[in-house]
């Protein structure tokens, strides 16, 4: 019987090392799936350079991750990057010059790479691993979206709109995901600000100490969201959250929940059923 595997996206550095590291002291097997090698090599785990971006690493590496104990269970898409560019610093006055094409790799990676790996972590999810001591098919993603996934930052455009963007793709994949064959529960967790080497150099000795988060609290929201150390359990997978947003700041986890329809009852009861018949046809059209 092979031991529960995990995936962890951008695992070689701040955050993603460090669930890593508790996963692995948890009896995890992970594969870090990063564009550089963690600085030391971290005992139980498989490291495979990949950037996020590309589809095809992507789906060589969940190849290669699945092939190694033949199940997945837990994948974290953990890999972000913040703003790489500036529409209001870079305005011209001259009409003849118009802006030149953006830097638009912060969407790239944050939201298409995240978006790939969910839909590779629910196909190898979905693959019948009962060889390996996997049960039943299914397991669980976290994203890791940020604080800048509920509030706007506006030194951060960009990386705002994506991490908004993983909270809208958790909360809208949540409940499929869960009735589907894959069988998975989905979450997201938003940090507040924590040390790592992520983040600018000096910012954190700007901030007073009691207002950056401990990783501890990280750690735990990973826990609260997927139940790490409890794999094995019976029904782990569907006794699990999903479609949950949890924010870690400082020593508190604050649980966000999609803002209520003020529409009408006809709109929050019928209508989403409606729209989801009609696109399902529409989707029965362009087969047929
Ligand atoms: N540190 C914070 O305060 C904070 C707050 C909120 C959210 N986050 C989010 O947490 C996640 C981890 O950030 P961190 O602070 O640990 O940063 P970090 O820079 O220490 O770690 C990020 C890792 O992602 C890897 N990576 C970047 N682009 C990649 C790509 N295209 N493909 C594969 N790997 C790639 C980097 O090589 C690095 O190892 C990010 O999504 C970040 O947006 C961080």
């Amino acid at each position: 019987m092979a031991p529960p595997t995990a995936i962890v996206t951008g695992g070689s550095s701040g955050i993603g090392k460090a669930l890593v590291q508790h996963l692995v002291s948890s009896k995890w097997q992970v594969v870090i799936a990063d564009i550089n090698p963690p600085k030391e090599p971290i005992a139980d785990t498989l490291f495979i350079q990949t950037n996020i971006v590309s589809w095809q690493e992507q789906a060589d590496m969940f190849k290669q991750a699945y092939a190694w104990n033949k199940r997945l269970d837990f994948v974290a898409l953990n890999a972000g990057v913040d703003d790489r560019d500036n529409i209001f610093n870079t305005l011209s006055n001259d009409v003849d010059k118009p802006p030149s094409k953006p830097n638009t790799i912060t969407f790239d990676v944050n939201v298409t790479g995240t978006y790939y790996g969910i839909k590779l972590a629910a196909h190898y999810m979905t693959v019948p691993s009962a060889q390996a001591g996997k049960p039943k098919p299914g397991g669980k993603i976290v994203v890791t979206a940020s604080g800048g996934g509920i509030f706007p930052i506006p030194i951060l455009p960009q990386y705002t709109g994506s991490k908004h963007a993983l909270v809208g793709l958790v909360r809208a994949l949540a409940t499929n995901g869960a009735a589907s064959k894959a069988n998975v529960r989905i979450n997201a967790v938003c940090p507040a600000i924590v040390d790592t080497p992520g983040l600018p150099a000096g910012l954190i000795s700007k901030l007073p100490p009691d207002q950056v988060t401990p990783m501890s609290t990280i750690t735990r929201a990973f826990e609260e969201l997927a139940n790490l150390a409890n794999v094995g359990q019976e029904d782990w997978v569907e006794k699990g959250k999903t479609g949950e947003t949890v924010e870690g700041n400082v020593d508190e986890l604050i649980w966000h929940h999609p803002p209520e329809r003020r529409s009408g009852k006809f709109v929050r009861e019928t209508g989403v059923l409606k729209v989801a018949q009609a696109y399902e046809e529409k989707a029965e059209e362009a087969v047929a």
